[in-house]
Parts: C-alpha cells; sequence; structure tokens
C-alpha cells in the first residue's frame, strides 16, 4: 500500500506511561514494574522515556533515578513545574542518565493562570525564563510545555514559545491538556505557531493530547501534519481521565498510512503487543477487546462474509498483518518434560531476557504451573514472568494459603503473610472463600482501604487455564489496583490484594502538588 518514494521524516515518540500514564487513577506502579516498563519502552524503540515527576515523591525520585541510570538507548526524561525546587529535584534524579532531558511546563490559558496559579501574564512570563534557564544549568535538552495550550489566547501563546525558545528550550510541546481541540483546531494551531514564532524553525514542536472527546490520536496526527515532528503519548492509551494518545495507534496510522502521512518512528512494531500486555499487567487495567491494534479482537473475524474473504485473499479485510504489531495467536508451547533450554528460547522469542536469579525463579514456577496445566501457551508464560516480575520485590506477600468452602461449610481461610521480613499468620471467616482471604488479610495488616473492584480473567480456554485477577482499592482518594495470576483463582485473588496493598504503600508517599503557586516559582 505504500507508495511515497522521497526519504521519509522521522517523528520522534515521546512515551509518558510512566509519567502522564501513572497518573491514572487506580494506575499506581511499584518501582520495579516501572523498571520493567521501562526496559520495555527502550526496547520498543521509543525515543524519549518521561520517567516520572521527581519532586512528586521519594518514589517517584527514585524511579526516575533508577530508569535514568539504565536505560540505554532512549533519552530520559523528568518533568518539572516551573519552580527551581522543580527543576533541581529533576535534574539531581537525572544525574546518571546518558541523555537526560528536563521538561517544564507552565499553565497558559486564561482560566488556569487565574484560578489554579493565580498569576497574572508577565509573572508567567517572567518564570518561563527563569525555569527555561534554570533547567540548562543541567542540560542542553529541555523541552518546554504551555499547559492548556489549546484555550489560550494565540498572541499570549507566541510570546510565551518564543520566549521559551529565547531563554534555551530546545523542544516545545503544545498540550491539549483538557482534550479540547479538533484536528482542524490543532493543526492551526501548529501551523500559526511554526509560521508566527521566531527562531521557531530551530526547535522541535511536540503534541501532547488527551481524549476526552476521543480525538487524541486524530488531533496528534493532525499536529504531525501540520508540522510537529515528536508525539507525546502512552501504552494504550492510558493517563489522565479518558487518558492519552495512543502509542500504538498513533505508531501504526503513521506505518500503515505512509501514503498520505509521508513520515517514519523507530518503533520496533512487533513488540507493541508485549508492551501493551505489560502495561496492562502491572496497572491492572484490562484492554478492551475492541482496543485498535492491541485489543483481544482487533484481528478477529467473526462474521462469515469476513471470514470468507479473508480466506480467498487476507487484504479483503485486514490493512496490517497480525504478526506487525506482534501478535501471533495461541500457540502451545511447552510442556511438563521441557526443559531449560527450551524454556529460555521460548521467552527470548517472547521478548524476555531475564537476569539469572529472576530466569531460575521463573523457571521453577514454571515447573510447578506444567504440574498443574498439561498444555502451557504463550499467554500463559507471559502471565507467569509479568506476574513475577508484579511481586518480586513487594515487602508485604503471601506465603501459605489454604481455603476451606463449599456448600454447607462455613467458608474460611487459613492465611500466612510476611509483611517487612515478619512472619504473620491467622484463620478467619467470611461470607465466602474469597471473603474470608480478604478479611485474614485485613487482620494480618490492618489498613482502612475498600474494595473497588474484583475482576477475575482466563488467560487462556480450559478448565486448568490461569486466572489472573484484579483488585482495585481506595483509600483517602487513592486508588489502587492490584493483580495476581494463578491456576487458583483464590489463590491469585489473595496475590492481587496484596499487590493492591504494596501499590497503596507508594501512593501514599506520593502527593503530586496541585499547581505552582506565586510561592513557588522562579526562585522559591
Ligand atoms: O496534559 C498536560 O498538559 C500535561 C503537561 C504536564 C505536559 O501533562
Ligand atoms: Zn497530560
Amino acid at each position: 500500500m505504500t507508495t511515497h518514494k522521497s526519504p521519509l521524516e522521522q517523528i520522534r515518540i515521546f512515551d509518558t506511561t510512566l509519567r502522564d500514564g501513572e497518573q491514572s487513577p487506580g494506575a499506581a506502579m511499584t518501582l520495579d514494574e516501572k523498571l520493567a516498563v521501562a526496559d520495555m519502552l527502550d526496547a520498543l524503540g521509543v525515543d524519549i522515556i518521561e520517567a516520572g515527576f521527581p519532586i512528586s515523591s521519594p518514589g517517584d525520585f527514585e524511579a526516575v533515578s533508577q530508569v535514568a541510570r539504565r536505560v540505554k538507548n532512549s533519552v530520559v526524561c523528568g518533568l518539572a513545574r516551573a519552580g527551581f525546587k522543580d527543576i533541581d529535584r529533576a535534574g539531581e534524579a537525572l544525574k546518571g542518565a546518558r541523555q537526560p532531558r528536563i521538561h517544564t511546563f507552565l499553565s497558559t490559558s486564561p482560566v488556569h493562570m487565574k484560578h489554579k496559579l493565580q498569576m497574572g501574564p508577565n509573572a508567567v512570563l517572567d518564570a518561563i525564563g527563569a525555569s527555561v534557564a534554570r533547567a540548562r544549568r543541567y542540560t542542553d535538552d529541555v523541552e518546554w510545555s504551555a499547559e492548556d495550550a489549546t484555550r489560550t489566547e494565540r498572541d499570549f501563546l507566541c510570546r510565551c514559545v518564543e520566549l521559551a525558545i529565547r531563554s534555551g528550550a530546545t523542544t516545545i510541546n503544545v498540550p491539549d491538556t483538557v482534550g479540547y481541540a479538533t484536528p482542524q483546531e490543532f493543526f492551526d494551531l501548529i501551523t500559526m505557531l511554526r509560521n508566527r514564532v521566531p527562531n521557531a524553525d530551530t526547535v522541535v514542536f511536540s503534541t501532547h493530547c488527551h481524549n476526552d472527546l476521543g480525538l487524541a490520536v486524530a488531533n496528534s496526527l493532525a499536529g504531525v501534519l501540520a508540522g510537529a515532528r515528536q508525539v507525546e503519548c502512552t501504552i494504550n492509551g492510558i493517563g489522565e481521565r479518558a487518558g492519552n494518545a495512543a502509542l500504538e495507534e498513533i505508531v501504526m496510522a503513521l506505518k500503515v498510512r505512509q501514503d498520505v502521512m509521508p513520515f517514519q518512528t523507530g518503533i520496533k512494531t512487533p513488540l507493541l503487543a508485549k508492551a501493551s500486555k505489560l502495561v496492562s499487567n502491572v496497572t491492572g487495567f484490562v484492554v478492551q477487546a475492541n482496543k485498535a491494534i492491541v485489543g483481544k479482537n482487533a484481528f478477529a473475524h467473526e462474521s462469515g462474509i469476513h471470514q470468507d474473504g479473508m480466506l480467498k485473499h487476507v487484504e479483503t479485510y485486514e490493512i496490517m498483518r497480525p504478526e506487525d504489531v506482534g501478535v501471533t495467536g495461541s500457540s502451545l508451547v511447552l510442556g511438563k518434560l521441557s526443559g531449560r533450554h527450551a524454556f529460555r528460547d521460548k521467552l527470548t522469542a517472547l521478548g524476555y531476557e531475564l537476569p539469572t536469579a529472576d530466569f531460575e525463579e521463573a523457571f521453577s514456577r514454571f515447573k510447578a504451573l506444567a504440574d498443574k496445566k498439561k498444555h502451557i501457551f504463550d499467554e500463559d508464560l507471559i502471565a507467569l514472568v509479568d506476574d513475577g516480575m508484579v511481586r518480586s520485590h513487594d515487602s508485604i506477600f503471601v506465603k501459605a494459603l489454604k481455603v476451606a468452602t463449599g456448600l454447607g461449610v462455613e467458608p474460611s481461610a487459613e492465611l500466612t503473610l510476611v509483611v517487612d521480613g515478619e512472619q504473620r499468620r491467622t484463620t478467619a471467616a467470611g461470607d465466602g472463600a474469597v471473603d474470608a482471604i480478604f478479611n485474614a488479610i485485613g487482620e494480618l495488616y490492618p489498613h482502612n482501604a475498600s474494595l473497588a473492584q474484583f475482576q477475575i480473567h482466563a488467560v487462556t480456554a480450559g478448565t486448568d487455564a490461569q486466572a489472573t485477577v484484579t483488585v482495585r482499592l481506595e483509600e483517602d482518594g487513592r486508588t489502587v489496583t492490584g493483580r495476581g495470576a494463578d491456576t487458583d483463582t483464590l489463590v491469585a485473588a489473595a496475590h492481587a490484594y496484596v499487590n493492591a496493598l504494596n501499590k497503596l504503600l507508594v501512593k501514599r508517599q506520593k502527593q503530586v502538588p496541585e499547581a505552582l503557586s506565586p510561592a513557588t516559582t522562579a526562585s522559591a
């Protein structure tokens, strides 16, 4: 289908799954999970990884520092408001990065300036100049964002962008923070900035579109057509409210429709399905079946007419091949007798490279699984490895569980938890087996969180299938989602609840500052 002959211009993919994505309610990730996602993004070929918001919590600071030190290819970016404390903290967190970027932002729309910042236009301009210059002390790679750009008065936006460029910004990001713009408006906005702002040709313009009206991907692509050369997006489109533009949709739209959008990205598209699964597993956000590119049904042809057409010629109903995005279908892979070698080969084919200790741990869990389940599929291995990653360094974990339940039996759970290295054991009753397990957890690790959601999914077909359970907990306005996988649904439920508690520990630390106030701008 590709007809364009001249060299394709490169679009930089800036992934903010670990920052904007993690801001969505319930999506908190532990440090290990963030590192696993960062490794995945690096392998995927993402140009810039926004690893977090270092000033928001010690946990975010640590995550940005560790991502900065381990990422090999991508630029690693930390977010900072316009205050010097924010910027210094981001600079410090990025110290170990091969290619560090500081991303600093300030609202520029009348409604944000008046009600959120309580700052006038001159104070905003002063803060932009000072913050960008401060960020340049740490790195030559500084991105500046005009928060709520799409609702900003045009002349003022031009003055802000001009000042940011003059102060040393190398990337200018134009967020549609509230997901309000339409594609034509967004195209016009980028075009206007590129035409009117002095020295606009010396910087890269970037899109950052939220999906409140379902237009995030369309708006981002309109921005690219208008000359933006960086797109900010997240895996599975996770993010604040309705989310951000979905990375996999942007990348595949650019790849499949090069005839009308003559651009390319550095993304290794066969890793997209795996990246999607990993982010779904660590956040507990199940991907909807009809989600473009990575949904379970994205390549399923159900109706007779479609199936008939596909059998005659795949292009009748298929605009891209499933394998282009890493969808391979269920294949029977390993069984009880498979050894280390076959297990390692299969993991490599699935894109996992585990350090020796993690490999050995995964192999022994694979053997345990093969004892319970005759046929092990790709999906089983992905669930098994991701589950290990989710729980590897949790400070609370399930050591043993015995459940009694049945018709005419009062359900009870005998549970052993390890909390910060200390073993605790109890037996609790409940309305049902799951209730008994959760009551036992509550006795061993008292907390005030309430259960907001409980979901079970089968990883494959068959009554011996592994179950993945997701548990959503709420505590004082904080929401976290935990996940567990096991052939025993009750064991998976216990793991999922405890995983959610571990995430609550992370989230309790985190206090994303509400807004930049005059007191925190510039030299404060
Ligand atoms: O949506 C937004 O405006 C943001 C900025 C911090 C870039 O996430
Ligand atoms: Zn955003």
